[in-house]
């Protein structure tokens, strides 16, 4: 076979590598002659889309400097064509199934943990246009797209090392099924009845009037979807209702919890608040005892999460649900 990109396909992209099972099969539907073909901003607009997108300048550098190239990665390359094919054909569309775009094994170096931003960045102009579709304002638009800039400073927090690790989230906000309004941001799943809500980090704090213009918002924008939204569901540490043991009433946190209702499900996730508040990681079943004694306790919510692992207690996720309104009751999302 020859060293052109457009020749390979997944099995043969799998071999060259030394690839395991499953890290590329994915793409194969995508793959052959004469479907689209990526083509990478200059230098000059990476630069301007790393500021809209909230992309740090040491990841904007490290960026740059995997850039990846047809002629020296062949192999890569077909990647990365089929990872912007499958954004493109993906536009719009929920899906079932698992949605994780897994991370390149690491012979493929930094290019490889850089090529799916690389892609990320290739379809904004195609989800930028989706988004006007789904009636986004073009302020929305980049701030949805800003979830790219903070998955790369998150991951590099967390694993010392530049590029992106595994990641469910970005291939929604990049298909326009993920998408941020004001504070919190949504996304479409692949059957009829709930939008999910996710709770961004960020400095603003998550205020009871920056949620209630959220929702208002999300109600407005799922009216533009062909599928029928009876309610927002939230899946997260942030639903665990042991926190009303540590956080008070009046935390916007308890509030933000007191709007939704349900809670039925459990799923542990110690790893949870570690990552989003500790932005730690560890490869045991359980949280390292030492771990714990070395986390800040500064605040609250730290000092809860730690004070409950150490007693013996597990954080979980779990599922809340809110009722849409009747259009005649809009505006009214205070939490009971
Ligand atoms: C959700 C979030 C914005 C809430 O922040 P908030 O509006 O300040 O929340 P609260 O008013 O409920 O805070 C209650 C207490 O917890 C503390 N706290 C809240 N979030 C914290 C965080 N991420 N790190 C450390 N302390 C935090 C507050 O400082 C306060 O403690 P204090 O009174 O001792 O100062 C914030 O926790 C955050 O950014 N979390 C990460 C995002 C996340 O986990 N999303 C869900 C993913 S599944």
């Amino acid at each position: 076979m020859s060293g052109v990109w457009w020749e390979l396909d997944a099995a043969e992209v799998a071999r060259r590598l030394g690839f395991a099972d499953g890290v590329v099969e994915r793409l194969a539907p995508v793959g052959g002659v004469g479907g689209p073909e990526v083509a990478l901003p200059s230098d000059e607009v990476v630069g301007r889309l790393c500021a809209r997108l909230g992309i740090e300048d040491v990841d904007r550098e490290s960026l740059l400097a995997a850039r990846p190239d047809a002629q020296r990665d062949p192999e890569l390359w077909w990647v990365l064509n089929c990872s912007y094919r499958l954004l493109l054909a993906q536009m719009g569309q929920r899906r079932g199934g698992d949605p994780a775009w897994g991370p390149l094994p690491d012979n493929t170096g930094t290019v490889g943990r850089h090529l799916f931003v690389w892609a990320f960045l290739a379809v904004v102009p195609h989800v930028r246009d989706y988004h006007a579709t789904i009636g986004l304002s073009d302020d929305e638009s980049w701030e949805s797209l800003r979830a790219l800039g903070e998955e790369l400073a998150l991951s590099r927090r967390l694993t010392g090392r530049a590029g992106l690790d595994a990641t469910w989230g970005l291939p929604m906000v990049f298909t326009g099924v993920g998408f941020r309004l004001g504070r919190l941001a949504f996304e479409r799943e692949p059957w009829d009845g709930v939008l999910n809500t996710h709770v961004p980090a960020g400095r603003e704090p998550l205020s009871e009037a920056a949620c209630d213009a959220s929702f208002d918002r999300a109600v407005e924008v799922v009216e533009q979807f062909p599928e029928r939204v009876e309610a927002f569901a939230c899946h997260s540490w942030l639903m665990d209702t042991q926190l009303a043991q540590y956080l008070p009433a009046s935390s916007n946190i308890m509030r933000f919890q007191r709007r939704f209702s349900g809670f039925s499900d459990r799923v542990e996730a110690d790893w949870a608040p570690l990552e989003h508040v500790f932005h730690q990681r560890y490869d045991e079943p359980v949280v390292p005892p030492a771990l714990l004694d070395e986390l800040p306790q500064r605040t609250t919510l730290e000092r809860a999460i730690v004070t409950h692992l150490k007693r013996g207690g597990r954080w979980y996720n779990q599922t809340g649900r809110i009722r849409l309104p009747r259009a005649s009751s809009r505006g009214k999302w205070l939490g009971a």
